[in-house]
């Protein structure tokens, strides 16, 4: 498996976000969250800052919209040129509608799930999606603590992908560290977000490439 590290810059310095940015080159994509105040109980940035970052950042954008309405406001977001834009699976009233938008407007398109919602209703729709997030934390905040017991979700997606033959990434979002990656990439993840254990570290490229390492470490990792 190759794995995917996309550092997330809510742990970055938000008044040094160029100098946060160039500190994470060696990443694969940067993972920005867009939170409304609303959705979730915190307030980030919108589509100004999205564009400024899309336009600095040496890497591709991975955004994560934590915001109600993705419906009505998630297609701004592929308008701007991220390679990714990813909507919460609670917040939308049309979540295949939405995803159509996003790779209408030339972003791969992703669904995220809360850790509390179950899966099922994706199942039978996984081709709809280039990126399905599954939440290792409750939306909002940095730094919590990785959360095993939404794993098996993983383990549901990956056997709907493979029958259905198609190619859509599982993202891991959430606690993620050069010891809880090993898990996730056990349980099917290919892609990982990562916020303090990037930024806590003295030099982001030592901790990628450590979690790069730790990600591929597992025999059943695919
Ligand atoms: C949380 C965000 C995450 C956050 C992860 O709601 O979606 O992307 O930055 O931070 P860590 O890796 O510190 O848990
Ligand atoms: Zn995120």
């Amino acid at each position: 498996m190759t794995a995917r590290i996309n550092p997330s810059i809510l742990s970055a310095d938000f008044v040094n976000m160029q100098h946060d940015l160039d500190r994470i080159a060696t990443a694969d994509y940067v993972h920005v969250d867009v939170m409304d105040n609303h959705f979730v109980p915190n307030l980030t940035f919108g589509p100004q800052m999205v564009q400024r970052i899309q336009e600095t950042s040496p890497i591709p954008l991975d955004v994560h919209l934590m915001i109600a309405d993705p419906d009505r406001w998630a297609p701004g977001y592929a308008e701007l040129g991220a390679f990714s834009v990813t909507f919460h699976l609670e917040a939308a009233t049309d979540p295949v509608a939405v995803a159509r938008a996003l790779r209408a407007r030339g972003s791969r398109a992703g669904v995220a799930v809360k850790p509390d919602t179950p899966v099922d209703a994706l199942l039978d729709i996984v081709a709809e999606f280039d990126q399905i997030l599954v939440m290792t934390v409750e939306p909002g905040f940095g730094g919590q603590s990785f959360m095993p017991g939404v794993l098996p979700k993983l383990g549901q997606l990956t056997r709907a992908i493979s029958q259905q033959g198609c190619d859509v990434w599982l993202q891991v979002d959430g606690g993620v560290t050069e010891d809880t990656i090993v898990e996730a990439a056990a349980a099917g993840a290919d892609t990982f977000v990562a916020g303090s254990s990037v930024y806590g570290h003295a030099d982001p490229s030592v901790a990628i490439a450590a979690l790069r390492r730790a990600a591929g470490e597992h025999p059943h990792a695919r």
